[in-house]
């Protein structure tokens, strides 16, 4: 039976660009609804800018713009990351629409006939410059804590306490300065604590889908329980209104009074799709009913996928929504973890290493991005690493290297020697020990895999059967039967096996890489159209020459996507800020956090592009192997430095460098005044000293 599914991503805020963050959202949820649109499932999927609230207002007015001029102006810059990275959203939609106006009064109306909304008075810091009560962030002052300046209204980045705005020393507004007074106003709330929303909450966070499977991943499920508390005691109710001026919905019979942001944007989830309904092309998209029919219908999934930090809106607020106000509730919301470049969390004013446009702009190429993070992503909440290092091995050894090489080597063949016929059985002997038996017999598993979003196991099943069939390939030597006419029969046979596996694993590959799929049903095997799963039980008779599939990653845009930020190379050179003759004391254990290790240079090369730079590869004995860019071309000579021990920091974070990545640095020293005492010295241990013994 043909599931209709309704899928969503997060609705980004529309005062950012999208970041890499963002992307990995995209490519997962992306990747899942291919694959049910692979297995001939239904899936309508969308997603829009989240417009309203404070941030937005201001930086709308800071930019000298309304807040509309300034939405629809992020709003036409997103579509490239969209097409850029291949995510088929149906429809691209915003909070601040029609839609979402209707849809929000109403389910706000329908809570309130609940009895799930009430009024209450309550003190907030207010600008009395800017007149408008001030949001947590905008709000700034001295840590009550440790007393640092400068920090936010609700958290110290110094000292790492959590409190209320009302609690810092001389707090001040940060758009104007003035010193906020605190005035009362009157608040809506929606009544989460209300025994009704705690039943309901505890039942439909412990239910599984109609699958059998849990609704929430275990540890969003632990998470979740642990804020509902021992009979419901964690649940606070919520503050869903802010006074004037404020960008966003306006509270029905409440003049001044608009819905706070969180309350209308996932409701904006509901608006994207009636305005894909209401355009027509869910009926284009062979969905017959309308969007009031098809939001009721009962055999309609409903599923969200979103990041770890905004788990609390999608579990508990977001179902009691829709539950309290007569709807259907979601069947899954699924959580990812975040994205992190080289070990470094982004940050929201730095960004990352990795700009997503740029990317693109540099001619690389989506679907290596998407392979990677699909290679990485599980179903679990767990953050990870992007390592331009990891990027280019998975890529190019695993992808180029073992995928696509099943093609390109026997296509060649198939195209010279037989006109590019593909022989009918897989092994001349008729046993199933071909590649595409073993690819063939991989389908139910990788089928699961997609299915639970354990993309990492799908594609390392999928890397196991390439391995398998470019053995295979090796084992009977083509390139030797191809000189022997008795052998034709044979070299046919393996040829075409291995063409079969391909294409069953370009199959597998398509949700994961849907441009070469695509190219690769219609290009290599002159299909009309895309594959789909079926398409798994059929056999091709014939191929066209192969034309080249997938390119491998270059070095070199590595070192242009992460730009020209040097690091420094020794310590020496971190350490060489102005004055730093006199050195403060300290304490054993400050030395004991630095890991110093012996290790060999085992290679030694010039950094094209650098003067400055050596990539030197270190045998760190037990720690394995790291590299390191150490800037000593200038005293050193590769030769010279290949073979001999020297001391490392062992345990420094990794550092992102234009040239790739520093895994550590080694210790050389140099005078403080680098110009009447010229040198650098690289340390040495004694004789003796063997790569990975600790100093101390
Ligand atoms: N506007 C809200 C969501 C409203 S949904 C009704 C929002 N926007 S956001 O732009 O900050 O984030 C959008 C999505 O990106 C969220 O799911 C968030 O978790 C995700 N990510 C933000 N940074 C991320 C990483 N570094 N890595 C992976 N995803 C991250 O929250
Ligand atoms: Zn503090």
């Amino acid at each position: 039976m043909p599931r209709r599914l309704f899928v969503t991503t997060a609705l980004p805020y529309a005062n950012g660009r999208p970041h890499i963050g963002h992307i990995m959202e995209y490519i997962q949820a992306d990747i899942w609804v291919r694959f049910q649109r692979l297995r001939g499932h239904a899936v309508h999927f969308v997603c829009a800018e989240d417009a309203h609230g404070a941030p937005i207002m201001i930086a709308a007015e800071k930019a000298g713009k309304t807040p509309q001029q300034f939405i629809a102006e992020m709003r036409a810059a997103r579509q490239p990351y969209l097409d850029g990275f291949h995510i088929g959203f149906d429809h691209w939609h915003s909070t601040e629409s029609p839609e979402n106006v209707e849809l929000s009064q109403s389910i706000y109306l329908a809570l309130k006939r609940a009895g799930l909304i009430y009024a209450k008075r309550i003190e907030q810091f207010y600008d009395p410059q800017k007149g408008m009560f001030l949001p947590d962030r905008y709000i700034k002052g001295e840590c009550p804590r440790c007393g640092a300046k400068d920090q936010y209204g609700d958290n110290c980045e110094v000292c790492g306490a959590t409190y209320a705005p009302t609690e810092l020393k001389n707090p001040y507004s940060a758009l104007t300065g003035a010193r906020p007074e605190l005035r009362s106003s009157e608040h809506f709330f929606f009544r989460l604590s209300d025994p009704r929303c705690v039943e309901f909450l505890r039942q439909w966070t412990a239910e599984t889908n109609r699958h059998g499977e849990p609704r929430l991943q275990p540890e969003v499920y632990a998470k979740v329980q642990e804020w509902i508390g021992a009979g419901g005691k964690g649940l606070a109710d919520w503050d869903i209104s802010r006074d004037a001026p404020y960008f966003g919905i306006p509270i029905p019979d409440a003049p001044g009074k608009f819905f706070y942001v969180w309350l209308d944007a996932p409701i904006g989830y509901l608006a994207a799709l009636k305005a894909y309904f209401d355009s027509g092309k869910a009926r284009a998209n062979g969905e017959p009913s309308s969007f009031d029919e098809f939001i009721a219908a009962d055999d309609v999934e409903q599923v969200h996928f979103i990041g770890k930090d905004i788990v609390y809106f999608h579990t508990l607020f977001w179902p009691a929504m829709l539950k309290f106000s007569g709807r259907k509730v979601p069947d899954n919301v699924y959580v990812h973890g975040f994205i992190t470049v080289s070990g470094e969390k982004m940050s929201k004013s730095r960004g990352t290493g990795i700009d997503p446009l740029r990317y693109i702009e540099l001619g690389m190429n989506a679907e290596w991005l998407r392979y990677y993070i699909a290679a990485k992503l599980n179903a679990r909440v767990e953050d990870i690493d992007f390592n331009p290092d990891d990027f280019l091995l998975r890529v190019n050894s695993d992808l180029v290297g073992k995928y696509v090489n099943i093609a390109s080597r026997a296509a060649n063949f198939l195209v010279r020697y037989f006109d590019g016929k593909l022989a009918p059985t897989a092994d001349p002997s008729g046993a199933p020990s071909g590649s595409a038996a073993v690819a063939r017999a991989a389908a139910e598993d990788i089928a699961a895999h997609y299915e639970a979003r354990e993309y990492g196991k799908a594609l390392r099943e999928v890397m196991r059967v390439a391995d398998f069939a470019n053995e295979h390939f090796d084992r009977h030597k083509p390139w030797e039967l191809a000189k022997d006419p008795a052998s034709r029969d044979l070299l046919h046979a393996v040829c075409s096996d291995v063409m079969h596996c391909f294409r069953l694993l370009t199959i597998y590959l398509a949700p994961v890489l849907p441009v070469t799929a695509e190219r690769v049903a219609r290009e290599l095997f002159g299909m009309p159209r895309a594959f789909c799963w079926s398409d798994l039980a059929e056999r091709q008779e014939r191929i066209a020459p192969y034309k080249h599939l997938l390119k491998r990653v270059e070095e070199k845009q590595l070192d242009a996507l992460f730009g020209a930020d040097a690091a420094p190379a020794t310590a020496a050179a971190a350490a060489a800020t102005p004055a730093a003759a006199e050195s403060k004391t300290i304490a054993i254990d400050d030395f004991a956090k630095v890991d110093l290790r012996v290790a060999r240079i085992v290679a030694a090369e010039e950094v094209a592009g650098s003067d400055k730079l050596l990539k030197l590869t270190l045998d760190v004995g037990a720690l394995g192997t790291r590299t390191v860019f150490a800037g000593i071309r200038a005293h050193y000579t590769p030769p010279q430095l290949v073979g001999r021990l020297t001391v490392m920091v062992a345990n420094l974070a990794p550092r992102k460098m234009k040239f790739g990545v520093s895994e550590g640095m080694v210790l050389a020293a140099s005078a403080d005044d680098e110009k009447s005492q010229p040198g650098v010295f690289l340390l040495a241990p004694d004789a003796g000293a063997q790569p990975g013994m600790r100093l101390r």
